[in-house]
């Protein structure tokens, strides 16, 4: 089966905006993906005929509400092949879902534990550990990558030994591209005994994760990012260690028994989920998961990668211009410096024509400083964008070198 990409691109109502008069070129998808009409329609039908407060009410909306809200509980579940649906945790999205973890091994780690991240971390996948590591002063050790961009496999493996408690890598970087052989990372991370969790952020919208196959304890995403409404996300973790990991947040909904004194906690996943949930976020997530899963993934894959395949090509007959992260396996991202422009300058004459890029750090500071850039341009690319619109970015990226010359 392959992708109708023009009939694709109909069903999302903000591609046909325009920008300054020109058609918009939507290239920033590591940023945050658009909505196609099910999950618009998904979340105003939630709240036209639906809305009320979940597993509290003793009346009939409330029931249909906490139906419709572990429906998609179940729609989600089936989409990564989690074991059973307490697998899945909602929460506000990928930053959440590493710090709930993060904050549950604060508690666990003391000196002399070590944790594993990466050189290509967002912040939200270093930070956390870091922190986690300051309270409770463990060891941040972080695996090396190589000049383009790929992860050092034997640096990583270095790292490892009987003190490691947990290993954080993302699937796939925000700032490079790069795809990380995640299932031979959780393996190598297994063998020592530690706790694997996997930043799906980016991950995720190009389809084909399958938690049990990857064997990591963790796996992190947000709803923005896969076509479903900011503010849902999701910590997907394997039942036998989320049964034990501490709780981050007390309140509501999360309790078994509660005293003046005292408090026990309820069974999962409500005891990792306290106060009133995203209802409307969750059911949006899983009407964009419902509308992405009826795609053909191998045909979405094939079409993202001629998508950056091309802009690859582009980009090498494109004097002054340097692609930053050239690992053999990527996905999605194109992040680049022109000549010795200024990423924003770049940025702002790009949106003159009408394309959206992002500029700057990419969340990854510590990544820039190693690189000894102060950031990249970022082209990052979708389902529903076209070689066409390829070809306008590098147009627009033809007409800024001349400005900027
Ligand atoms: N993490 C998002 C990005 O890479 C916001 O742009």
């Amino acid at each position: 089966m392959s992708l109708d990409i023009q009939a694709l691109r109909a069903q999302f109502p903000i591609l046909a905006r325009k920008i300054d008069g020109k058609p918009l070129v939507y290239l920033d998808n590591a940023a945050t993906t658009q909505k196609p009409q099910a999950v618009l329609d998904a979340i105003m039908d939630f709240y036209t005929t639906t809305n009320a407060n979940v597993h509290r009410g003793a009346h009939s909306l409330s029931d249909e509400a906490t139906r419709r809200y572990e429906q998609s509980r179940d729609d989600v579940a089936r989409f990564i092949n989690a074991n059973c649906r307490e697998e899945i945790i909602w929460t506000a999205g990928t930053t959440e879902s590493i710090n709930m973890v993060a904050k549950g091994l604060a508690q666990q780690l003391k000196a002399g534990d070590e944790v594993v991240v990466t050189e290509m971390e967002h912040h939200a996948n270093l930070v956390t550990w870091q922190q986690a590591c300051k309270v409770s002063g463990a060891t941040l050790n972080v695996a090396p990558i190589l000049d383009n961009g790929e992860l050092d496999l034997d640096g990583f493996c270095a790292l490892l030994n009987s003190r490691t408690k947990l290993v954080a890598f993302p699937h796939v970087s925000n700032a490079l591209g790069t795809v990380n052989p995640i299932k031979t990372l959780t393996e190598k991370a297994k063998a020592v005994g530690a706790w694997v969790l996997v930043d799906g952020a980016q991950g995720i919208a190009h389809g084909g994760v399958d938690v049990q196959d990857i064997g990591c304890d963790f796996y992190a995403f947000s709803g923005h990012k896969l076509f479903g409404p900011t503010g849902i996300g999701v910590l997907w973790g394997k039942l036998s260690v989320l049964q034990d990991w501490p709780v981050w947040l007390v309140g509501g909904e999360m309790i078994a028994d509660v005293t003046y004194q005292d408090a026990t906690w309820g069974g999962l996943p409500n005891r990792l989920e306290a106060g009133t949930p995203n209802i409307a976020g969750a059911i949006g997530l899983a009407a964009a998961v419902n509308w992405f899963s009826a795609l053909d993934t191998a045909a979405v894959q094939q079409h993202e990668s001629a998508l950056l395949a091309s802009a690859h090509e582009q980009a090498n007959s494109l004097e002054g211009m340097r692609i930053i992260g050239t690992a053999p396996k990527k996905m999605g991202v194109m992040s680049f410096m022109l000549a010795n422009a200024h990423p924003a300058d770049v940025g702002f004459i790009l949106d003159r024509q009408g394309v959206a890029i992002r500029t700057g750090d990419s969340c990854a500071q510590p990544l820039m400083k190693k690189l000894g850039i102060p950031g990249t341009a970022r082209a990052s690319f979708s389902i529903y964008n076209t070689l066409e619109e390829v070809d306008v970015l590098f147009d627009a990226l033809r007409k800024a070198t001349m400005m900027l010359a």
